[in-house]
């Protein structure tokens, strides 16, 4: 097989090295194209494009495998849990019983935020979707913890970077949410994992002590790790797009959330719902809304609904369907919308449209189901995916700044606009 790709234009052949992956992935490597050529390529949303080498995540789109590091997510979604998870994909193994005590620890030790942080909310309007005050508060962590602030951390400073992170963001969305109901902020325990200790702080009052129930703790469990790694996507490349300028952590994934909240993205959970609300008040016609989405003079999708890398089940899809079966039954919950649901998958699977295009459901068709039992609000449903996407987050970050050939992000265009021109003063417009 060749082991490169001639470029031949205007009479000069320039050889392009083939890159395999560890799954036989290939690749021609351009990097001498502009030099040699004076051509660009253009592939406007990437389509065609891969942006870096990563050993973090691994997916086949054509047969719907996701591997973290090389483990099945089946296996991950039935054994782990997201704190173990996070250190898979930030380490690159599986921690050992004293590593996972430690960094759980670590994780209650960096639980609180700056108490002067508590004044964003006053600031805020309720209204504000927790997404805005996510992504500010994110960024606002660099100015309450300057000495994190690392263009290139050390071992020492990134592990605790990280752990930060990751345990303050649960307090940040469980205080957002308190905020908007009008009640006191629950601070996070010391005896909880992590996600007992986040609903706990989501849904405790004084008056009322939230009781925790296991099958509620291991569906949100699942549903994290499914979140927390997903290869170059959207909000992930732009973490490592603002990072690759030698930005902090915190500004870089501040920005990966804004990334991530777009209705094509992450948003699509929230979607998902509002999508299914409508139909249900519209009389439950899924068929309507099918066709809807195949109009094209109609700009409606079927959200939740196709993947730019899956080309069969999204395999998170398939599990997150039956959690929310499972969760559903165990806590006697009928959810007319998951009904509605499961009929527009039939449909959509069975009709050309959707099969001509590949398009399945995705890991936000099924997820807003689970949010809806365990009484998370709406518009929180993006940020439940920016909490389980943060161990991806900050390990992309990682291996791009840890990498010694990264450079800073700044690809090309081809100019479309107007030939050179020349000024013309106001009196002559
Ligand atoms: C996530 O990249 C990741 O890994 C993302 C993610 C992660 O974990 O990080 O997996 C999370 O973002 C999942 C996707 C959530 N978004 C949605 O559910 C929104 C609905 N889906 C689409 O908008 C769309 O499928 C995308 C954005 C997910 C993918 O878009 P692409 O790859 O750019 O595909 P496209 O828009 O070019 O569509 C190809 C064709 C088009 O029709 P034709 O022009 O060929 O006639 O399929 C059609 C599209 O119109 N199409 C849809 C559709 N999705 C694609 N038609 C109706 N409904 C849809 N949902």
């Amino acid at each position: 097989m060749a082991d490169n790709v001639q470029v031949n234009y205007n009479g000069k052949i320039l050889e392009c090295p083939v890159t395999v992956g560890t799954e036989g992935e290939k690749a021609f490597d351009i990097a001498k194209l502009r030099s040699q050529t004076g051509l660009i390529t253009l592939d406007p949303g990437f389509s065609n494009t891969g942006s870096c080498k990563s050993a973090i995540t691994y997916i086949d789109g054509e047969k719907g495998i996701l591997r973290y590091r090389g483990i099945p997510i089946e296996q991950l979604a039935e054994h782990s849990t997201f704190v173990e998870t996070a250190f898979l994909l930030i380490y690159g193994k599986l921690p050992n019983h004293g590593e996972l005590e430690a960094f759980s620890a670590a994780f209650n030790e960096h639980s609180m935020i700056h108490e002067d942080m508590k004044n964003f909310f006053d600031a805020y309007p309720a209204s504000t979707h927790p997404m805005a005050s996510l992504s500010a508060m994110v960024c606002a962590l660099s100015a309450y913890y300057p000495e994190l602030i690392k263009e290139n951390p050390n071992q020492k400073e990134m592990d605790r970077i990280a752990v930060q992170l990751l345990s303050k963001v649960r307090t940040i969305c469980a205080f957002s949410y308190k905020k908007t109901i009008g009640e006191p902020f629950v601070y996070p325990r010391y005896d909880l994992h992590y996600v007992p200790n986040f609903l706990n702080m989501m849904f405790s009052s004084p008056t009322h002590p939230y009781k925790l129930v296991d099958e509620v703790v291991r569906a949100l469990q699942v549903l994290l790790i499914l979140h927390a790694d997903h290869e170059q996507n959207c909000s992930t490349s732009t973490v490592r797009l603002v990072g690759s300028s030698r930005a902090n952590l915190y500004a870089s994934i501040s920005a990966g959330i804004c990334a991530l909240w777009g209705p094509l993205h992450g948003g699509a959970n929230q979607a998902v719902i509002e999508m299914l609300e409508g139909i249900q008040r519209d009389g439950g016609d899924v068929a309507k809304y099918i066709t809807r989405a195949k109009d094209k003079n109609d700009h409606s999708r079927l959200m939740g609904f196709g993947h730019r890398v899956y080309k069969n089940f999204d395999p998170r899809a398939k599990i997150i369907k039956k959690c929310a079966d499972d969760l559903l039954n165990k806590l006697g919950i009928h959810d007319p919308l998951l009904d509605l649901a499961k009929h527009m998958e039939d449909a959509a699977l069975k009709d050309e449209y959707f099969i001509s295009r590949k398009l399945y459901p995705n890991v936000d068709f099924y997820s807003g189901i689970i949010y809806r039992a365990v009484g998370i609000p709406l518009n929180m449903f993006p940020v439940m995916f920016a909490i389980g996407r943060m161990p991806g987050w900050i390990a992309h970050w990682k291996e791009m700044i840890q990498d010694p050939t990264n450079k800073i992000g700044r690809p090309f265009q081809i100019y479309v606009g107007a030939k050179m021109t020349d000024y013309v003063q106001l009196e002559q417009r």
